[in-house]
């Protein structure tokens, strides 16, 4: 009888401890670990404000944690391009036209990829095949949408290109973001192929022109 006494005392006890956490739907009940409970937050390249825990910028690095997962100013990931320098300006488009495109011969196996890229990034606007008629531009949403496979574009250089992409241009924005600098180059490429051959040279069709020229 005892025995029972001192069992029911004791699941008494327990019910009681456990139900005293249960203090109504809107109370979170005591916390006995708040790092678990309420955890910082990381962000990736969130700037951590150690001042919450000391204002003493002699404690860096002791109490505080100044960690932050941005890279190094000036890092370029292994095998990313150089950075694009030149400004979002009017000189910057200007001087855009004397820059290299670093992947001028960039091999056949890699024009699926830049294909793909160009499908997601670029098609809606400027269509399949670069013509103008994407469904944004069919759909009349965005006007003035550059027709890439038009004389003026086939004639334009990767640099500007590279430009306008990289900083947007009207009604284009950039992508920068979503495209690496390796990635847009890829795309520049793809365009290129979507764009009629340049067409012959005066020169050449006066030669063809030319009864004297031999012919075969
Ligand atoms: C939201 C629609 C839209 C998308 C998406 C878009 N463009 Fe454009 N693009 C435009 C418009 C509009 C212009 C004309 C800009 C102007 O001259 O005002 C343009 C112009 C251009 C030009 C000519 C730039 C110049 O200097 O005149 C190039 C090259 C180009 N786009 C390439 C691309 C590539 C490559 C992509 C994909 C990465 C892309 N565009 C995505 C709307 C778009």
């Amino acid at each position: 009888m005892k025995k029972i006494k001192i069992i029911g005392l004791f699941s008494v006890a327990v019910a009681a401890l456990t139900m005293s956490g249960c203090g109504g739907k809107n109370n979170p009940g005591h916390t006995y670990m708040p790092d678990m409970g309420y955890s910082r937050a990381y962000e990736t390249y969130a700037g951590h404000d150690s001042t919450v825990i000391t204002t003493n910028p002699a404690d860096r690095g002791g109490k505080a944690i100044f960690y932050n997962a941005m890279p190094v100013a000036g890092t370029i990931k292994r095998g990313e391009l150089f950075p694009y320098t030149l400004p979002n300006d009017t000189t910057g488009y200007r001087l855009s036209a004397k820059v290299e495109n670093p992947l001028k011969n960039m091999s056949v196996i890699m024009l699926p990829e830049a294909e793909r890229l160009y499908m997601i990034n670029c098609a809606i606007c400027h269509g399949e095949k670069a013509a103008g008629d994407g469904p944004l531009a069919t759909s009349g949403k965005v006007p003035g949408i550059a027709n890439l496979t038009s004389p003026l574009y086939a004639a334009m250089a990767d640099g500007t290109m590279f430009h306008s992409i990289t900083y947007g241009k009207g009604f284009m924005g950039s992508y920068a973001s979503q495209l690496d600098r390796k990635q847009r180059w890829m795309v520049i490429n793809y365009v290129r192929t979507l764009q009629p051959a340049p067409e012959a040279k005066p020169a050449d069709n006066a030669a063809s022109q030319d009864s004297t020229v031999k012919k075969g």
